[in-house]
């Protein structure tokens, strides 16, 4: 039995930032992971194997779609699909090993085992009881399935058994036009699958800017997605190798259509994840849909024990948790601890990228908000097209018309996952389209969008 100033569970992004900022600040931290390597789903089974396997397979749809054009000649690339999967596997290696080498250099004790927390102010791990005056629970979410559809991860999958598959399947049906679907997607129409999206909305990405929503899709299907739009998926059937989807379309509901499929992907949310910790016993608060009830310090009802990440409510992003996880560890060690949720970029990482941050032109609208828009297609920016990325993408600004405030944006394009934190920081310092308009943007560079579509918010883009 060992005393804490903080056990933080879950070592996933929220979980091991909070660990590395509580350690910052002077406090006694232990961290409790039960998988075999730290950085829990982000790390292990998410974030970070996926951008591995859209990088390999964005290089190869590169050497068969644009490397002739760049005068480079020979035979595209075959797939070794297994040395791919290895490459993931060392990507995902290197990044749990570097955060393993983090908690060691901040001298954080990592407590092996899964945790439950029999009273206020104890975490048991294993046969120890740990003391702790202050608690934070970080252990993340899982993937959510739908009534009728049996997970299995090897003909039904998840997005866990997804980045694992042991061949590259002939036809694919991924359920949910949702990030992971469409990057999922993505990766398997670029090795060669036969690739069917069918979604419940009319729109893919639910709740994004409509004008990317629109632009997207196009995109998608030109890279050779097939999208079946206003669809509820009812049930899968699976055998040993093979698989049938069964959905409704929701203009003629009482009509069941079928997909057949090597592989079916389930992406259609997920949702918090704190199994076998106790919380019932406790007395934790739950929120409706199960998530842990916090208050804006990330405070549940019991004292001395907090929340974070996709456990509690908010978007379900690696980059929130983190947030999270550093207020939790200022407001625990007394500082002032502040996460503005206005301010949280979304990505999706397709090629091109979508990004997105703050209102939409639609919310705005509802909420009877008089709003300028400022848009710039990528058509006009240079850089974008030496690299063929120019089609379809544009940077959108809506900024408030009387003041001329920043009040959200979306980008398709290059790089626009990094593009979108210029807009970021400028919404942090509430600062006006014509700030950024303003400030000088190196040439050629992709951010010259950005600085376009500030001017389209003023006088007009100069480029169009
Ligand atoms: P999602 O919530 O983004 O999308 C799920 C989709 O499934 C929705 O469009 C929904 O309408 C559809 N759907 C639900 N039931 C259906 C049915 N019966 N038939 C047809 N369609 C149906 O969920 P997703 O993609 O699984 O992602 C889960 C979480 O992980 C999200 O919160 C996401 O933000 C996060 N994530 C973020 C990433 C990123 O930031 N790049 C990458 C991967 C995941």
């Amino acid at each position: 039995m060992a005393s804490y100033d903080v056990i933080i569970i879950g070592a996933g992004p929220g979980g091991y930032v909070s660990a590395i900022r509580c350690a910052q600040l002077g406090l006694k931290t232990a961290i409790v992971e039960g998988r075999e390597t730290l950085g829990g789903t982000c790390l292990n089974i998410g974030c970070i194997p996926s951008k591995a396997l859209l990088h390999a397979t964005h290089m190869l749809h590169e050497a068969e779609h644009n490397f002739g054009s760049m005068g480079l000649k020979g035979k595209s690339p075959s797939v070794d699909w297994n040395q791919m999967k290895a490459y993931k596997e060392d990507v995902v290696g290197q990044n749990t090993g570097g955060v393993e080498f983090l908690m060691k250099k901040n001298k954080i004790d990592w407590l092996k085992g899964w945790a439950s927390i029999p009273a206020a102010g104890q975490v048991k791990v294993g046969d120890d009881t740990h003391e702790a005056k202050n608690i934070v629970v970080a252990t993340g979410s899982v993937p959510s399935t739908l009534p009728g559809v049996e997970v299995d991860e090897k003909i039904v999958v998840t997005s866990t058994g997804a980045l694992d598959l042991p061949k590259v399947p002939k036809k694919m049906v991924v359920i949910g036009a949702g990030v992971i679907g469409l990057e999922l997607g993505s990766v398997y129409a670029r090795l060669g699958s036969e690739v069917t999206v069918v979604e419940y909305m009319d729109a893919v990405c639910p709740g994004m800017d409509k004008d990317v929503q629109r632009g997207f899709k196009r995109i998608l299907e030109k890279q050779g997605l097939n999208f079946i739009m206003g669809a509820a998926v009812q049930g899968v059937e699976a055998s040993k190798t093979k698989a049938k989807v069964k959905y409704a379309l929701k203009k003629a509901p009482e009509t069941e259509e079928t997909l057949d499929a090597d592989v079916v992907l389930v992406a259609t949310g997920r949702k918090a994840y704190a199994d076998g910790l106790g919380l019932d016993a406790l007395g934790v608060k739950l929120t409706e849909r199960g998530q842990i009830a916090t208050d804006a310090q990330w405070r549940t009802n019991v004292p001395g024990l907090y929340a974070i990440g996709d456990v509690i409510e908010g978007p379900m992003l690696a980059h929130k948790a983190e947030d999270e996880g550093m207020a939790v560890a200022d407001v625990i060690a007394g500082k002032h601890g502040h996460v503005n949720y206005g301010v949280i970029p979304g990505v999706v990482y397709t090629t091109p990228e979508v990004a997105t941050v703050g209102a939409t032109e639609d919310a705005l609208k509802a909420e009877g908000r008089k709003i300028k828009v400022g848009k710039f297609n990528f058509m006009a920016n240079a850089r974008a097209k030496a690299v063929h990325q120019a089609e379809g993408g544009f940077v959108k600004i809506i900024t408030d018309r009387e003041t001329d405030r920043i009040l959200g944006a979306a980008i398709i394009g290059p790089g626009a996952g990094d593009l979108i934190h210029e807009i970021c920081v400028a919404m942090e310092f509430g600062a006006s389209a014509e700030d950024v308009a303003l400030t000088c943007h190196a040439h050629p560079t992709y951010s010259e969008a950005v600085r376009e579509a500030a001017l389209a918010c003023g006088t007009g883009a100069i480029h169009s």
